[in-house]
């Protein structure tokens, strides 16, 4: 079968099963062509809470899938390939979060959605990188422990220098491997380039960029920008996507390295044999999961209208 017919037939067995694909920005454009819908994490976070198809496939990596549970319970879910998780997602667990909570016990807990649905039980809000701002800024208290990407969380406690932060150790194994040096490096091959980068990349570089925002905000910020040229620094599909989008400007990624093999893992023929009945991996949650992620996410929700 060749790629058009593979999304021939998977566009003709969704429809006929009534069934929604949800799709992450760092999924290749063959994957979004056969998308109902392309976001960052917050966009398909709300796309989940408003879906009314019989069930969804999440291409993307097991904490949008679970979140999608959470917020659809009666939707069958599947995460498209079982194999894709974030790492970032697995770096703290209960015990940790416990004892973190005994640390700072006066601290509102606000969870980056890049975590397990088990973890938001025992938290007070989440957020994503386009919503992390505006939600904190909302939260009455002004004591803030934000997990687990220091990175997000330092960028956030600069816009509100009223508030005290506490983070953890975590962060995204991908975007901190980005230096200062590699800005130097991409600043001198592209002198008239916009630099914009993800707020998951280290302070060094944050500090340094034009436009820092979630990968749907980076690709909003390019589409209407004037400049003709970017240096993007998050993963390298969306430098492939944007020059797909915009055939007259130019990208160009900001490290090699910016690759997430967790993203990448997912395939056209996942979503195919998934649809075929013979693939993907139906999201099961406990019921007290179900209900604790679910107040932690729709709060998120809530604050960010
Ligand atoms: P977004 O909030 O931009 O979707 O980012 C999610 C993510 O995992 C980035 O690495
Ligand atoms: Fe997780 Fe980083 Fe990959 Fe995003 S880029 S999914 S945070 S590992």
């Amino acid at each position: 079968m060749t790629i058009a017919e593979i999304q021939q037939e998977i566009m003709r067995m969704k429809k006929e099963q009534d069934i929604c694909i949800l799709a992450h920005a760092y999924q290749g454009q063959e994957i979004l062509e056969v998308a109902d819908y392309m976001g960052d994490s917050y966009g398909l976070s709300v796309q989940a809470s408003k879906s009314d198809c019989k069930g969804v496939i999440m291409c993307g990596v097991r904490f949008m899938a679970e979140t999608c549970k959470v917020l659809s319970p009666d939707k069958k879910v599947w995460l498209a390939n079982p194999a894709a998780g974030c790492p970032m997602a697995e770096q703290l667990d209960l015990e940790g979060l416990r004892e973190l909570k005994a640390k700072y016990p006066d601290y509102a807990v606000v969870a980056y959605i890049n975590t397990t649905s088990e973890l938001k039980t025992e938290c007070d809000v989440c957020v994503t990188s386009s919503s992390a701002v505006q939600i904190c800024s909302r939260l009455d208290n002004d004591k803030i422990l934000f997990i687990p990407d220091p990175n997000l969380g330092r960028y956030v406690a600069e816009q509100m220098p009223e508030k005290t932060f506490a983070f953890y150790k975590g962060g995204c194994p991908r975007h901190i491997v980005v230096s200062a040096k590699d800005v130097e490096k991409a600043r001198k091959a592209h002198p008239n380039a916009l630099l914009l980068v993800h707020p998951e990349c280290r302070q060094e570089v944050v500090e340094q960029a034009d436009y820092v925002g979630s990968t749907t905000g980076i690709m909003n910020y390019a589409k209407k920008s004037d400049c003709r040229e970017f240096i993007i620094g998050t993963e390298n599909s969306i430098v492939e996507h944007l020059q797909f989008d915009c055939p007259d400007k130019s990208f160009y990624p900001l490290a090699v390295p910016l690759t997430c093999m967790n993203m990448k893992i997912t395939t056209l023929m996942d979503i195919y044999n998934c649809l075929k009945g013979r693939g993907g991996e139906e999201i099961q949650l406990p019921e007290n999961v179900i209900e604790g992620a679910g107040r932690c996410i729709r709060r998120m929700v809530e604050l960010g209208e």
